[in-house]
């Protein structure tokens, strides 16, 4: 990405609103425990506006009638910093590599925000930023409506956060460039751990070997938190311990994808820990598969979100009904929910910078959204048999699978970007045999 594509991202923000100040912070560098730090990420929104990756700094955007200005603030350069941590950007920098208007030192802004807050009447921030220049912000709005011969004032308040993720909704040519590459080394681990897996190995040695490809391929960051779940483990569905033995005769689950420049993969894919199906898991699978397939079949640009939903857990209920789990018509038990005992979670999520990228799923009349060429979502089925679940036949408990991909919104129908991770039966046998 170039910095042309976020300016034109800051002018179609701007464009969006008709006149007022906007800032947007970095996120802070956040304590693990005493004098450790987690690895830094960067607010997805800020990210999304700037390109920036350091902390400690504000994106400020301002637009009036006669013109818009964008004003970076950021951390100065230090020698005493750069001996302990390496050299920041700094002013002039930041000047250099990025086409806002300004940069200024972050020490700047609080002097600054008062004067730029000057007959504005709207403010648009992040309703979750708890940093200190939104407190500066609202102080000085404050103060502002203390001074004499000041005609106009802050009096509304709104959620930029609505303006930026309706935005990052439809990804363009690059982002899916840097979500497909996220996918192939996410690929490249998935196939590494059907290769590896054999009884008596643990959980975390497969998460290791996915770990390394990562790693291996400059892909610093996991997109979340690995879930490796052999046998019943499966059926926990935030399963992030990863620390049993795998068993002969178990299925593992592994839902576990990295980041490519802050943007998101995210798949799962269950596998027999011996590389040969049961008879019992291959039936399960062959439902979970068949629905994920027909799901993705159906998603196009005329389609409504909340409908893929639906339709959804109607396929995942006759698969239930198919397998002698559920009894009775698929409407009632909807109805009832009983599905939900066996399929508790939603079809898929919206993908991108964040891997549940927080985009709106409904209108502004609270309508779901229908489909449109360039936003990603995942579809991933999964059904849950619990081990001491005695309601269901013995030889499918303790079986739990989901299978799911990164589906990409195309103007004639879609595209399943993770279409190269092995998936099938026959494919995943044959890859935990090479
Ligand atoms: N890996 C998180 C999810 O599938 O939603
Ligand atoms: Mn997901
Ligand atoms: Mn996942």
């Amino acid at each position: 990405m170039n910095e042309t594509h976020y300016q034109a991202r800051r002018q179609t923000l701007l464009a969006s609103i008709e006149e007022g100040v906007i800032i947007l912070s970095s996120s802070p560098l956040k304590t693990r425990s005493n004098d450790t730090e987690y690895p830094y990420r960067q607010n997805s929104d800020f990210y999304y506006l700037t390109g920036f990756e350091e902390t400690n700094s504000v994106v400020v955007l301002v637009k009036t009638r006669e013109s818009n200005r964008v004003i970076l603030y950021v951390e100065p350069h230090s020698d005493e910093f750069a001996l302990w941590n390496g050299a920041r950007l700094g002013v002039e920098g930041a000047m250099k590599l990025f086409e806002v208007d300004e940069v200024h030192s972050i020490l700047e802004y609080p002097n600054h925000i008062k004067e730029i807050l000057r007959e504005h009447i709207a403010l648009y921030f992040d309703f979750y930023d708890d940093s200190n220049n939104l407190k500066l912000a609202q102080q000085s709005a404050k103060e502002l409506r203390e001074v004499r011969g000041i005609k106009r004032t802050i009096r509304s308040f709104h959620d930029v956060t609505h303006l930026t993720r309706s935005m990052r909704l439809i990804k363009s040519p690059e982002e899916i460039d840097k979500i497909r590459h996220a996918i192939s080394l996410t690929a490249l681990a998935h196939h590494e751990a059907m290769k590896r897996c054999r009884d008596g190995l643990k959980e975390f040695e497969l998460q290791a070997s996915m770990t390394y490809v990562f790693l291996s391929n400059g892909a610093m960051n996991e997109a979340y938190g690995a879930i490796v779940a052999g046998g019943n483990n499966a059926n926990t569905l935030h399963y992030i311990d990863n620390r049993d033995v795998l068993k002969e005769g178990d299925l593992v689950l592994i839902d576990a994808a990295c980041e490519w420049e802050l943007y998101a993969s995210d798949i799962t894919r269950t596998f027999p820990v011996n590389g040969k199906f049961t008879e019992a898991q291959r039936e399960v699978y062959e439902k979970v598969l068949d629905v994920q397939l027909r799901v993705i079949e159906a998603m196009n640009p005329d389609v409504k979100r909340d409908w893929l939903q639906r339709y959804s857990e109607e396929l995942l209920c006759q698969a239930l009904i198919d397998l002698g789990i559920l009894r009775g018509e698929v409407k009632a038990l909807i109805e009832a929910k009983a599905h939900k005992k066996y399929a508790p979670h939603g079809i898929g999520h919206w993908m991108g910078l964040d891997v549940h990228d927080p985009c709106p799923y409904t209108d502004d009349e609270g309508q779901s959204l229908v489909f449109k060429a360039g936003m990603v979502m995942t579809i991933e089925p999964g059904i849950y048999i619990r081990a001491d679940d005695e309601s269901v036949s013995l030889k499918y408990r303790g079986i739990g699978i989901r299978i799911e991909d990164d589906i990409l919104i195309t103007e004639s129908g879609c595209e399943n970007l993770s279409f190269m991770i092995a998936k099938t039966v026959e494919e995943i046998e044959s890859m935990c045999r090479s």
